[in-house]
């Protein structure tokens, strides 16, 4: 059996709004083991976003645990959480995130400026490293406004593995990309789940995507409505050489 690394148990979140209550998450329940490449999906409002910064420790939930690497962040203070996530979690976003005006490898390098573990020298090695992993040893250099979006978005990939985190979070990753460069970072993505072994879970509303994952959780109304694993994975590579090209 492959390690647990993601456990929620009965998670609630409510938002208090004014006089009114909103439900966004009313009780979910779920394991991740190492390995797994997990879609997240369900319509607008079901709870998405909600979900994943609970899982990546931005949000603490109104009741119910999780642990993450065994460790439960109930008993956690604000410190010790930034830290786990510091450590554990790499997070994509669709909107890159990334430093304007600021190098590839200077955007990589960030989430190692807090860990003292690391020399300068050996943030720099490991920025050009997981750059040359994501296909941009040719752009290390480059500012995030000399770059295109599926290039930004490589970066932001490359950020969030240099810190060798147990787990990839990704929210809408692909959701500013046209459809070449989607399958292009979704390639990249199942690249790094079956060569590298990388935990992730992908947030998108694009039920399309089910299908190149290994498990894919839909919610709906703050509820997981369905849990199905995937055991014929399409491969992104592959539907990427299908599609037309627009060049020529
Ligand atoms: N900070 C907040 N304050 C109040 N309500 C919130 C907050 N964040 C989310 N909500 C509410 O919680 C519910 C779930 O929102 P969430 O952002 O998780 O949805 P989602 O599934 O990610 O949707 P989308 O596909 O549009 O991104 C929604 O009804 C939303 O209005
Ligand atoms: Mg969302």
């Amino acid at each position: 059996m492959a390690k647990n690394i993601i456990e929620v148990i009965n998670l609630k979140r409510n938002f208090i709004v004014g006089s009114e209550t909103v439900h966004a998450l009313r009780g979910v329940s779920f394991s991740i083991s190492a390995g797994e490449f997990v879609t997240i999906m369900g319509t607008s409002g079901s709870g998405k976003s909600t979900l994943l910064n609970l899982l990546g420790c931005l949000d603490t939930p109104s009741e119910g645990d999780y642990k993450l690497d065994g460790i439960s962040i109930k008993q956690m203070n604000k410190d010790e959480r930034a830290m786990l996530r510091n450590r554990k979690i790499g997070f994509v976003f669709q909107s890159y995130n990334l430093l304007p005006k600021t190098t590839a490898v200077e955007n990589v390098e960030l989430p190692l400026i807090y860990n003292n573990e690391v020399s300068a020298r050996e943030r720099k090695r490991k920025a050009i490293e997981s750059l040359k992993a994501v296909g941009l040893a040719d752009r290390l250099y480059h500012k995030s406004n000399q770059m295109s979006g599926g290039q930004q978005q490589r970066v932001a990939i490359a950020r969030a593995l240099v810190n060798e985190p147990v787990i990839v979070l990704a929210d809408e990753a692909t959701g500013n990309l046209d459809t070449r460069t989607s399958f292009e970072i979704l390639s990249l993505f199942q690249e790094l789940n079956q060569k590298e072994g990388r935990t992730i879970i992908f947030v998108t509303h694009n039920p399309e995507l089910a299908s190149f994952s290994s498990r894919n959780i839909v919610l709906r109304d703050g509820l997981v409505l369905e849990d199905t694993v995937n055991n014929n994975i399409a491969s992104a590579h592959e539907a990427l050489q299908k599609l037309p090209k627009l060049d020529d």
